[in-house]
């Protein structure tokens, strides 16, 4: 098969004027969207979730809870993941989407459970329209894989994913709380000490008409929680009461979302949230998404605790978590369609 083109590629060509018609959606993709100005996305004190004092802690696990239900996505301050790291692991994922494309290449058409894959769109050979993007996954857990090159790039992103691991893990322990059960339960149930921690590097170059095309189409994130922090380029937008929002992120705060796997654990209390990435056509926008899953081979179900058969029956089949992220990946990026088969 011919070899892909990177929309940095593409977006760097001289005199670039309009987008290929593969890249154009059919109509109006980035439709209304409204500022965050009227509805504010939840801000969680990650300092009092862990703090020693238990009537700080559970006000802040109920607030946590809150979040979950009322909207899915949440900013993390306080969060002790120093500016200076997340500033290193930004510029080491620029740097390699600088490298030049032949070194890249290595890495494209893998398999989606490969544990380095680069690409463009989401899954180019199901997409029908590309998307503005090209990315980078890599699996950190529980295997650590890294590239050589660019140099640092390994040092860099092992430091960051440990840390925002061990944030990840914590939080579970509150949402674990918010719903009942014991703080460990989703960690022990899910086997997290095991568990498929990604790092996904987005990249979106400018778009010289950016309301014909998409970075990311709507999609919920099929993991527990993703955690994600951009550089200072907005783009995000989070489906909340049926309209799009545009996420203005607080400097030095981590944004993070509940993944399909939260919905089915939690038997639908917390849902998996829609959101997109609109482009621009002023400045590149790299992103990085960090979703923690459970482990590979863990089954997935509601907890038996929060059922009960008169009243709140399951409303998921238990499924192996490699078996759902193979089908999600294989699969268009279509809202929340992979859920619907669960
Ligand atoms: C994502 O949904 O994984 C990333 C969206 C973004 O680029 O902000
Ligand atoms: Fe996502």
């Amino acid at each position: 098969p011919p070899k892909m083109t990177s929309v940095k590629k593409l977006a760097e060509s001289r005199g670039l004027a309009s987008i290929p018609p593969v890249y154009t959606f059919p109509s109006n993709p980035q439709d209304e969207a409204s500022s965050e100005s009227e509805e504010t996305i939840p801000t969680i004190d990650f300092s009092l979730l862990t703090s020693s004092d238990p009537n700080q802690r559970s006000k802040m696990i109920q607030e946590l809870g809150k979040a979950c239900q009322e909207w899915g996505f949440f900013m993390v301050i306080n969060h002790g993941v120093s500016e200076v790291m997340t500033k290193e692991i930004i510029d080491a994922v620029k740097e390699f989407f600088d490298l030049p494309e032949e070194e890249k290449q290595e890495f494209q058409e893998k398999h989606v459970l490969d544990p380095i894959r680069y690409g463009t769109s989401f899954n180019i050979s199901v997409d029908k329209v590309l998307c503005w993007r090209d990315f980078l996954k890599v699996f950190v857990h529980p295997e650590f894989h890294s590239l050589n090159n660019p140099p640092g790039f390994s040092d860099t992103t092992l430091a960051y994913s440990e840390q925002v691991l061990k944030l990840t893990r914590e939080l579970l322990r509150g949402i674990s709380a918010s719903l009942g059960l014991e703080d460990n339960y989703i960690d022990k149930a899910l086997n997290l000490e095991k568990g498929l921690q990604i790092l996904v590097a987005n990249f979106y170059p400018p778009c010289p008409q950016p309301e014909l095309a998409m970075g990311m189409l709507p999609h919920s994130d099929h993991g527990l929680l993703t955690i994600l922090i951009q550089n200072e380029i907005g783009g995000l937008q989070v489906q909340h009461k049926g309209r799009w929002i545009n996420v203005n992120v607080i400097p030095n705060s981590f944004l993070v979302n509940t993944g399909d796997h939260i919905e089915i654990l939690s038997n639908g209390k917390y849902k998996s949230i829609l959101h997109r990435a609109v482009v621009n056509n002023r400045a590149p926008r790299i992103s990085i998404a960090m979703p923690l899953g459970p482990a590979l081979n863990a089954i997935v179900r509601p907890a038996p605790k929060l059922l009960d058969n008169q009243n709140n029956p399951p409303a998921y089949i238990a499924m192996k978590y490699k078996d759902y992220l193979e089908a999600q990946q294989s699969s268009i990026l279509d809202g929340k369609s992979s859920l619907d088969r669960v």
